[in-house]
């Protein structure tokens, strides 16, 4: 499996590795913010502690190298998390994302900015022949970062992932992918 980079860079953002005392400002920022959560496979969080416990597991995948590797989103020059965004290396030449920003950034184009550079890292390997991700099937503006970053819808993931925000019912999710 190739390796994702430590950190990254684009034009208005530094992609950072996250540490357990990070969980503070992640909450301030948007773990805790139910407008960000409500197309999200994950509740709310109200409370740090759990938060640095899902921290911690982030760094254990990127010590072990494998799973879910997540990055903070910081604005340029600051340390302080606006968002994240993390990839899946998947069997069969397949990477997958997700991404999440603080609702204060939210229509800027900082998160396609993100996505399109991972997209582009992810197929430049030459082991990946498909980065993907899916949404939400009401979630709009997600569909249209995932175009911004290169990719193109698919279909339909029927009854696939549950949004404990809007309910316990899964729900339909759109799924888009650029390949090569
Ligand atoms: C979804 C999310 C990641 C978008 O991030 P963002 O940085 O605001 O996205 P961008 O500014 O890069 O692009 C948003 C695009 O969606 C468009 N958009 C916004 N709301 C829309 C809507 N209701 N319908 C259609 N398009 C919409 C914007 O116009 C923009 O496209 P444009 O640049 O062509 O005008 C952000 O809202 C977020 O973090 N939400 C909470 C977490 C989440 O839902 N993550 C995704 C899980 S799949």
């Amino acid at each position: 499996m190739p390796r994702p980079p430590a950190t990254f860079a684009t034009a208005r953002l530094v992609a950072r590795q996250p540490g357990a005392d990070d969980a503070a400002a992640v909450l301030a920022a948007y773990a805790g913010d139910p407008a960000v959560t409500r197309y999200l496979s994950w509740r709310t969080y109200d409370r740090v502690e759990p938060l640095a416990v899902f921290l911690r597991e982030c760094v254990a995948h990127w010590e072990k190298g494998d799973g879910h590797l997540a990055w903070l989103l910081c604005l340029k020059g600051t340390a302080t998390p606006i968002g994240s965004i993390g990839i899946t290396l998947e069997g069969g030449g397949r990477a997958m994302f997700g991404y999440v920003l603080a609702k204060k950034f939210w229509g800027r184009g900082m998160t396609a900015e993100a996505l399109t550079f991972l997209t582009d890292w992810a197929l430049a390997q030459p082991t990946i022949h498909r980065a993907w991700a899916y949404c939400d099937a009401e979630h709009l503006a997600s569909v249209r970062v995932m175009e911004k970053a290169g990719m193109v819808r698919e279909g339909v993931l029927r009854r696939w992932q549950i949004c404990p925000t809007l309910g316990p019912e899964p729900r339909d999710c759109i799924v888009c992918a650029k390949v090569k």
